[in-house]
Formats: structure tokens, sequence, C-alpha cells
């Protein structure tokens, strides 16, 4: 049997560049700069219907793009007139399997949510982060430490939250390799079903057996609480554990590895910012909410309308579907002054949407706000004089779905 990932010392980080470059290409698109556009959209057309629907399922149905905050927030908390529903049979379902709480209503997702929300609250984060996101952030920052550069997106952002989670979840280390591979596929579903889906097929087989192990003898790992999460007598089956493992994949490796990247590059690319944060360490939550505002990670997320319903007198027949541009709201100027700014030093800084808002709120935020904290405190710790390579060639965020940097190539030293 292959080591325990808590026992481990030394992990495995290679990855291989040219698979996470074509990965990155298909999946984050090239928009360098999509904030003028979403700026005119949110001016000129704040609740926007198009006719001819990009959506696979439904021709006929029209599509609403929202851009305002307060339309957004609207939306997500009314869920009964806004259902996740139709995530599932859209793009997930075949490749993440048919329990994904991510496009579960109502009472179905309250007990689901109830099942797998102690696993994530703040207080767990605590043992998350002294047994794991150090261990891990630390193994992956001794692989470059001594070469004064790094190329820090296929070095540490993506590496890092992929071992996290495969270490929350108490998978045996040495299959780590395997596990990232599975990763990129699935992580690629919407360019790549096939690879995708026999991907996810692999991973159940594989999460299969170790639940198997954790059923008869328990460990300190979320597939043991997992397979033990009790409510109201009932248990999570199978099927409902093997879909949120592979959902853990896009929802906690790719949001987080994009995220940490972001806040990095934009640090790096405002060095009195980077200084101040450097100097004062209790900035970093600061700069992480910031971040998450200024270059939020997953752009948009979508919606069903279940009846005929408006938002802003905007008339919105049932069946349509509603696009909540996520990224447009958080340059909102009337909400953050002077959006298009990085300052981590706002005199009233206003809660982003970045996670999202109501029932669906994001699940790993206090995961994901950890690991962003542990990964800049470390590398600061770490890599005195961190700066950006002035030869690089031009590193920048770009995604239209997502966005993050290409790469981060950086000196210190
Ligand atoms: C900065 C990083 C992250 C961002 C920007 C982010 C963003 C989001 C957003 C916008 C949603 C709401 C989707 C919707 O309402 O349709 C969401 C839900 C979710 N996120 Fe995250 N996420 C991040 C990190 C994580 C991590 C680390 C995990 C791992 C555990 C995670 C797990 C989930 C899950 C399971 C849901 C579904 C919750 C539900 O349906 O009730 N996320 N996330």
């Amino acid at each position: 049997m292959a080591t325990d990932w808590h026992g481990a010392d030394k992990l495995d980080a290679d990855l291989d560049s040219e698979e996470f470059g074509l990965f990155d290409d298909a999946v984050a698109g090239d928009a360098r700069d999509p904030y003028p556009e979403l700026a005119r959209a949110r001016r000129e057309h704040p609740v926007q219907r198009l006719d001819s629907s990009l959506m696979p399922h439904e021709e006929s149905a029209p599509v609403f793009f929202l851009y305002r905050h307060e339309d957004i927030s609207r939306v997500l908390r009314d869920s009964e007139t806004f259902s996740s529903g139709h995530i599932i049979g859209l793009i997930m379902g075949p490749v993440m399997g048919e329990h994904i709480m991510l496009g579960m209503d109502g009472p179905q997702h309250r007990r689901y949510r109830a099942l797998v929300s102690t696993a994530f609250g703040p207080k767990v984060m605590n043992r998350w982060e002294s047994e794991l996101a150090m261990r891990v952030g630390n193994a992956l920052v001794d692989r470059f430490a001594e070469r004064g550069r790094a190329e820090l997106v296929r070095e540490f952002t993506f590496p890092y939250p992929t071992q996290i989670i495969a270490g929350i979840l108490g998978l045996p280390q040495d299959d780590y390799k395997q596990f990232q591979r599975w990763s990129i596929a699935i992580l690629s579903f919407l360019s790549k079903q096939e690879e995708a889906i026999a991907a996810s097929q692999q991973v159940k087989e594989y999460v299969a057996g170790i639940l198997e192990d954790r059923r008869r003898s328990p460990k300190k790992d979320l597939l043991s609480d997992l397979a033990h999460a009790e409510l109201d007598g009932e248990r999570l089956t199978d099927e409902e554990i093997f879909s949120f493992v592979r959902l853990l994949l896009p929802a906690g490796v790719e949001t987080t590895y994009r995220s940490t990247g972001n806040l990095l590059l934009t640090l790096l690319s405002n060095r009195d910012q980077l200084e101040a944060v450097r100097a004062d360490r209790s900035r970093i939550s600061q700069a992480i909410e910031e971040s998450l505002r200024f270059e939020t990670p997953l752009l948009n997320i979508t919606r069903l309308a279940t009846k005929d319903t408006e938002v802003q007198g905007v008339p919105i027949p049932a069946g349509s579907t509603v696009m909540l541009m996520l990224a447009a709201g958080n340059r909102e100027e009337t909400r953050h002054p002077d959006p298009d700014r990085y300052d981590i030093a706002r005199a009233e800084p206003k809660p982003h949407i970045s996670f999202g808002q109501g029932p669906h709120i994001c699940l790993g935020m206090h995961l994901a706000r950890m690991e962003m904290r542990v990964a800049l405190n470390l590398l600061l710790d770490r890599l005195p004089g961190l700066r950006l390579d002035p030869e690089a060639r031009d590193p920048h965020i770009r995604g239209q779905v997502f966005r993050s940097p290409t790469a981060i190539p950086v000196l210190f030293g």
C-alpha cells in the first residue's frame, strides 16, 4: 500500500508542461481584457436578452445576461424562481455523475449540503492548514528555492490545490501524478468530452476501492467522513460520494489555482502593494479579497427561470437561461469606486461575489482563502526579494470563462 499523505515528506509534483499548456489554452480562452466590454454592457443593457441560444439543450429559449451586482445577488438568493437543476443535464452530468450538488435545488440540495458542509467549515481548516497546506506548499517550494528562479504556475499554483484536495480526500501520495492527469482531463470537459468521461470513470473506480477500505476502517480524511456522514438516519450513497469527489476537481482545484495565480501576478505587478503586504502580513486577507474582486477567477455562472418573472422590469419567460456575469458585478463603479484599480487599501471595501451567494455559495471558500493565505505567506517567507523576471515575455492574466495567468516567471534571492 502506498504512503499516506499525512506522513509524506516528499511530494512528487512534476507537471508535464505540454499537457498543462494545451489544457489551459482550451479551457481559459484568450481574452486579455474583457472588462471594457463588460462595463459597456453593464451601462448600456444591464439585463441583456439574446434570442439565439448558445445553450445546446434549448435552442429556442432566450438567454439573459445580467451584469449588475444587485440583480445577480437577487437571482442567486431566489433559487425557487432561478433553478440550478439544468447544470447537471447541460454539461456536467455525463462527466461528473447525476448527483452533483451544484445542480440540485431545494430540499435535496439542503440535505446534501448539510451532509458535506462540516468537512469544509472554518474549524476544520485549522487542521488542514497545519497538517496539509503548509506541508504541500513547502515541499513544492523546496524543489526550486535554491534555483533563484521559477515559473510559479506550473511549479506551484497548479500542483498546490490538486495535492491539497488529494490529501483532504485521503488519497495515497504515490497516486498523485495519476490523480493530476485525471484532473486535467476532467477539467477539460467542455472541449474534450470523451476523454473527460473516460477519466471520470477511472476516478470512480479508483475512489471506489479506497472508499470500501474507509467504510471498514475509517481514517482522519474526507472520504471517511463522507462514508460515515449521517443526517436523519440517512447516509450518502456511493454514487453520491463519487459525484462529489469528481465535482471537487473543477470546483476546488481549477478555481483555486487560478485565484492563487491572480493574487500573485497582481501583487507582483503592483510592487508598492506587494511591499505593503510583505511588511504587514495582516494585510494579506484584504489583498486576497481585493484580488478575488479585481480578477474574478470564474467569470459567470448560470441559472434557469422556473416561471415567468422579471429583472429590472425586463420580462424573463419560464425556461430562459440566465447568465450571471460575476466579473461585471465585481467591477461595478457604484459599489467599488474606481473599480479597475487594484487597491488593497480600499477605504470601505464591499464584499465581492466571486464565491456566488445564496444556497449554493461556494462550499470551499474557507479552504480557498486558507490556501491562498498559506501560499502567499510561505512564498514571501522563503523567496526573499521575490519579483517578476524582467526578461520574461509579457506575463498576463487572460481568459473569458476562467481567468488566470498562463505563466508567472519570477526571480528571487
Ligand atoms: C477562489 C476559489 C474559488 C472560487 C472563485 C469558487 C467559486 C464558486 C462559485 C461561484 C460557486 C457557486 C456556483 C453556483 O452558484 O452555481 C461555487 C460553488 C462551489 N464550490 Fe467553489 N470556488 C472556489 C474554491 C472552491 C474550493 C477550494 C472548493 C473545494 C472544496 C470548492 C467547492 C465548491 C462546491 C462543492 C460548490 C457547490 C456548492 C453548492 O452547490 O452548494 N470551491 N464555488
